[in-house]
């Protein structure tokens, strides 16, 4: 056991982040107006090469003009390996204003990739006297991200959230499927003729999450590309919810009441956290550290995971 203490992840709602293209200014008031916890702004894949000024200046426009009332609101800039990232930070910071909560950095390979931002940022914000700190989150989308997952969470004090893109993972590493996230037919087991399906993000999606509990980092999971199919997003949620992470992003505003539905701790569940607590309460004053709650055993460890669905639900609470 670690004598260190686990740092505690930003105290804020991420169930859903709300992905637009900052090339279709139609739907900023839409999404602002959506029950999404967090609105990504993008600069990046949605938005076609011609359109990158363009898509750059309704950015800042809607960062400044359009009523985001309590979201975290982040822009996803273009990837280190593109000619358009350092103009997408350099505009941002000296033309967005203080509503500007954070930058997203897609295609993440390295710690040195937030460092270079991150110098950046620290450079623009003093030379502009910007009060607000912009804070970063980042997608682990390539086979170079996910070996350096755990060095990526601890690049920068500005890093609050880290979040898993299935597309762009799958064709790094090679996998044979186009579909983004979600159940792929030919990852079966099979067992006296039958086939089990597995789960192929799994890994990633747990190194991932371990990374960023490490440092105190919130974790989430990445687009779910079919928006027609319920509940195959549902099932991919409640999978990423169970592994521990906070969230899931909405490509599509349908998956908005979707995300916030499996990443919100259900009623029932808030009500056994909170009498598991309360026996191990009772177990405590007589002497005990351990008990029986609906004949099966809580103890000590039962605290802190009882605890986590409480402060989950609370700070929920809190921004409603
Ligand atoms: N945010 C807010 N509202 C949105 C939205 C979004 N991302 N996408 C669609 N809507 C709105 C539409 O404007 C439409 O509104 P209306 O009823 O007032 O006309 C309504 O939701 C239904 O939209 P629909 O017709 O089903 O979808 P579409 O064909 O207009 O758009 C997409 C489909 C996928 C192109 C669009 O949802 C989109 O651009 N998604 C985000 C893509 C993205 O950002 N990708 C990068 C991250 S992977
Ligand atoms: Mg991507």
């Amino acid at each position: 056991m670690s004598f260190r203490i686990q740092p505690a992840a930003p105290a804020r709602p991420n169930r859903c982040q709300l992905f637009g293209p900052a090339s279709n200014t139609k739907l900023f008031e839409k999404m602002a107006a959506s029950a999404a916890d967090v609105i990504n702004i993008d600069l990046e894949d949605s938005v076609a090469p011609d359109d990158k000024e363009m898509a750059r200046a309704n950015a800042i426009k809607a960062i400044n003009e359009v009523d985001w009332n309590s979201k975290t609101l982040s822009v996803r800039i273009n990837g280190l390996d593109t000619p358009y990232w350092y103009r997408d930070v350099v505009d941002l910071l000296e033309q967005a204003g203080e509503r500007l909560d954070q930058i997203m950095i897609p295609k993440v390979g390295c710690a040195e990739d937030i460092y270079a931002v991150d110098a950046l940022v620290t450079a623009i914000e003093r030379a502009k006297g910007r009060d607000k700190r912009i804070a970063f989150e980042v997608i682990i989308e390539s086979a170079a991200g996910i070996a350096h997952v755990e060095a990526i969470a601890a690049a920068s004090p500005r890093l609050q959230a880290m979040s898993l893109g299935a597309a762009d993972f799958a064709a790094s590493m090679g996998m044979a499927t186009t579909g983004i996230g979600g159940t792929q037919e030919n990852y079966y087991m099979l067992h006296e003729g039958q086939k089990h399906w597995s789960d192929p993000w799994h890994w990633a999606q747990t190194a991932i999450v371990a990374a960023c509990r490490t440092h105190g980092v919130l974790p989430v999971d990445g687009p779910f590309g079919d928006f027609s199919d319920d509940e195959g997003f549902i099932a991919q949620a409640r999978r990423s919810a169970t592994l521990g992470m906070v969230g899931k992003w909405a490509i599509h505003p349908k998956q908005i009441a979707l995300a916030n539905q499996v990443f919100t701790p259900s009623e029932e569940a808030v009500t056994e956290a909170r009498e598991i607590l309360a026996a191990m309460e009772e177990a405590k004053a007589k002497g005990e550290g351990a008990t029986v709650y609906k004949g099966r055993l809580v103890d000590i460890a039962s605290i802190k995971q009882a605890e986590v669905i409480v402060k989950q639900a609370e700070m929920i609470a809190a921004q409603n």
